[in-house]
C-alpha cells in the first residue's frame, strides 16, 4: 500500500475518476492506521451517476456479446496482473490475511472470466407451441433483457470478490452497474473502476460510489434503478425491500452455518481441520463460515479434542504476516460484540474449550461445547472465529438442530454415505449442501444464495445474470416446425 496521502482516491461518476463533495478515512482493522483518503461523492455527483446508468441502458442492452465479453475478459485479466498489488489493499482496508486476500483476488479473477464466457453463452430458448391444436405453425422465442441498471450494495468482508459477483453479471447481460462500497472497504472497489474505466464500455455504464450507508437511501428508492443487488446485514437487507417494494431485489443476507460430522466420516482429524480453518478464515466474517458444529454421539469423543488442537494451532496476528491465519475484526465494536456473546453462552452453561480472548479488534479463536440454544452464539450469526458444537445421536438430529434456525445458506455434511447425502439435500432448509466438506465451499460459477432470513434470489455468474434479466416471448405464427 502507498503511504497515507492527503489527496482523496477519486470515486468513479460515469466511468470517470472524480473528486467528492467531501472525503473519508479507510483505517487498518488491525491497528487503527491509516490507509488512505477517499472521495465521497455529493448529491449532484450522485444524480449524474444514475442519469447516465439510465441513460445508456437501452445502448448498452443492445451492445453486441463479444464487445461485453471483452470488456470482462479485460477485468479479468487486468485484476490478475495487478493481483499482489490488489491483495494487498484488501489486506489493509478489511484486515484478513494476505494469504486470503490472494485467493480472494484469484476469484475475482475467474468470476470476471466466467461473465465473459456466459456473455457469450446468454442465448435464450426455444418453445415450440404445436404441443396444442390452437398453437399449429407457432413457435416462441424466448429471451432474458435486463430489467435495467442494479444498484450493487456489498459488504466488507469480500470487498473485492463480492462486488465481482454484482458488476461482471450486469455487464455480461448488459445492464448498468453502480456500486455502493462498503463504508469501511472501499478501496478494492475504487482499484476495479480504474480497471473497468480501461474496458472498452460505454459512457456511464458503471460507477463507484462510496457514500455512507445513511446516505444510500436515494439511490435505493431511485426509481431509474429497479435492480437491487444486496449482500450484507439480515437487518438492512429487509429494510432494503420495505423502502423499494416495487424493485427486484437480491439479497444474501447473514447465516450460522452449520458442519455436521456424521459416525461413517473416516477421517476425523481432517474434518476437524477443515473446520478450524473454515470457522475462522477471515475470522469467521465470513456469511457461510462454520459456526455450529453437529457431532455425532459415536465420533464425538475422538473429534472435539481433534478440533480443540486445530484451532489452537491457528497463527493469528497480523494480517500482513504471511503465515498468520486468523486476523482482526473488521473494527473494535464487533470484537466486543463477539466477546460478550462467548461470555453469555458461558454464563448460559457452555463449555469453553479453547480461544475466546480479545486484544483490540482481534478475538481469540475460540471452541465452545454445549451451547444454550438461546444464546445468541448458537441461533444467531456471529460472524467472528468461534465454533459453537454440539453432539447429537443420530443424523435426523442433527438436520434437526441444523434447520432450528431463522437461517439458511449452506450446510456442510460429512459423510460418504449417498443416501444420507441424498437425506441431507432433502431436508436441510438451505440453499446449498456441501457434502464431504464445510459449509464454506463455494466455487464462485455455482448458484450461490440462501432461504429464509438468509436471502432471496442467487449469485452466481450464471445464475445473477438470470435474476438482472427478465423473459420476454417473441410467438412466431404460420411457420413449420
Ligand atoms: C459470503 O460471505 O456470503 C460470501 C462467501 C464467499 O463468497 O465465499
Amino acid at each position: 500500500m502507498d503511504a497515507f496521502t492527503p489527496q482523496p482516491r477519486p470515486c468513479w461518476i460515469a466511468g470517470r475518476p472524480e473528486q467528492g463533495a467531501g472525503a473519508t478515512t479507510v483505517t487498518h482493522p488491525y491497528d487503527g492506521t491509516e490507509v488512505a483518503s477517499v472521495a465521497v461523492p455529493g448529491p449532484d455527483q450522485v444524480e449524474r451517476a444514475v442519469a447516465a446508468a439510465a441513460a445508456v441502458a437501452r445502448e448498452f442492452r443492445r451492445t453486441p456479446a463479444h464487445v461485453r465479453a471483452k470488456a470482462l475478459l479485460h477485468v479479468s485479466q487486468a485484476l490478475a496482473e495487478r493481483a499482489e498489488e490488489i491483495a494487498e489493499t484488501i489486506t489493509a482496508e478489511n484486515g484478513k490475511p494476505l494469504k486470503w486476500a490472494n485467493i480472494e483476488v484469484q476469484r475475482a479473477v475467474n468470476t470476471f472470466r466466467f461473465a465473459a464466457e456466459e456473455a457469450r453463452r446468454f442465448t435464450g430458448d426455444l418453445q415450440r407451441l404445436d404441443t396444442d391444436a390452437n398453437g399449429e405453425g407457432r413457435l416462441a422465442v424466448v429471451r432474458r433483457v435486463p430489467r435495467g441498471p442494479v444498484l450493487a450494495v456489498a459488504p466488507f468482508n469480500f470487498p473485492l470478490n463480492l462486488v465481482a459477483h454484482k458488476v461482471a453479471p450486469a455487464l455480461a447481460v448488459g445492464a448498468p452497474v453502480i456500486v455502493k462500497p462498503a463504508s469501511a472497504t472501499p478501496l478494492s472497489a475504487l482499484l476495479l473502476g480504474e480497471v473497468l474505466a480501461e474496458a472498452d464500455l460505454p459512457e456511464g455504464v458503471f460507477s463507484v460510489l462510496p457514500v455512507r450507508g445513511a446516505d444510500m437511501k436515494s439511490l435505493v428508492t431511485d426509481e431509474r434503478l429497479p435492480v437491487i443487488s444486496f449482500t450484507g446485514s439480515t437487518e438492512v437487507g429487509w429494510s432494503l425491500t420495505d423502502s423499494a417494494p416495487r424493485k427486484h431485489v437480491v439479497m444474501e443476507l447473514g447465516s450460522n452455518s452449520a458442519a455436521i460430522v456424521c459416525p461413517d466420516w473416516p477421517d476425523l482429524r481432517w474434518a476437524a481441520a477443515r473446520i478450524a480453518t473454515f470457522g475462522n478464515y477471515q475470522a469467521g466474517q465470513s456469511c457461510i463460515a462454520v459456526q455450529r458444529v453437529l457431532v455425532h454421539r459415536d465420533v464425538a469423543d475422538e473429534f472435539v479434542p481433534e478440533l480443540v488442537a486445530a484451532v489452537r494451532a491457528l497463527k493469528t496476528g497480523d494480517p500482513h504476516d504471511p503465515e498468520v491465519e486468523v486476523g482482526p475484526l473488521i473494527d473494535e465494536d464487533n470484537a466486543r460484540r463477539v466477546e460478550e456473546w462467548v461470555a453469555e453462552a458461558v454464563s448460559g452453561g457452555a463449555t469453553l474449550h479453547v480461544g475466546g480472548g480479545r486484544t483490540g479488534t482481534s478475538v481469540e479463536p475460540a471452541v465452545l461445547q454445549d451451547v444454550p440454544v438461546d444464546a445468541r452464539l448458537w441461533h444467531q450469526e456471529v460472524f467472528g472465529p468461534v465454533l459453537a458444537v454440539s453432539v447429537v445421536d443420530s443424523v435426523e438430529e442433527a438436520f434437526a438442530q441444523a434447520n432450528a434456525t431463522e437461517y439458511g445458506l449452506q450446510a456442510g455434511v460429512f459423510t460418504r454415505d449417498v443416501t444420507v447425502a441424498f437425506e441431507a439435500a432433502a431436508e436441510l432448509e438451505v440453499g446449498g449442501v456441501i457434502i464431504g466438506d464445510v459449509p464454506s465451499y463455494r466455487a464462485d460459477q455455482m448458484p450461490y444464495g440462501g432461504v429464509k432470513g438468509s436471502g432471496t434470489g442467487r449469485e452466481g455468474v450464471r445464475s445473477a445474470m438470470e435474476d438482472f434479466t427478465e423473459e420476454r416471448t417473441m410467438v412466431l405464427t404460420g411457420i413449420a416446425l
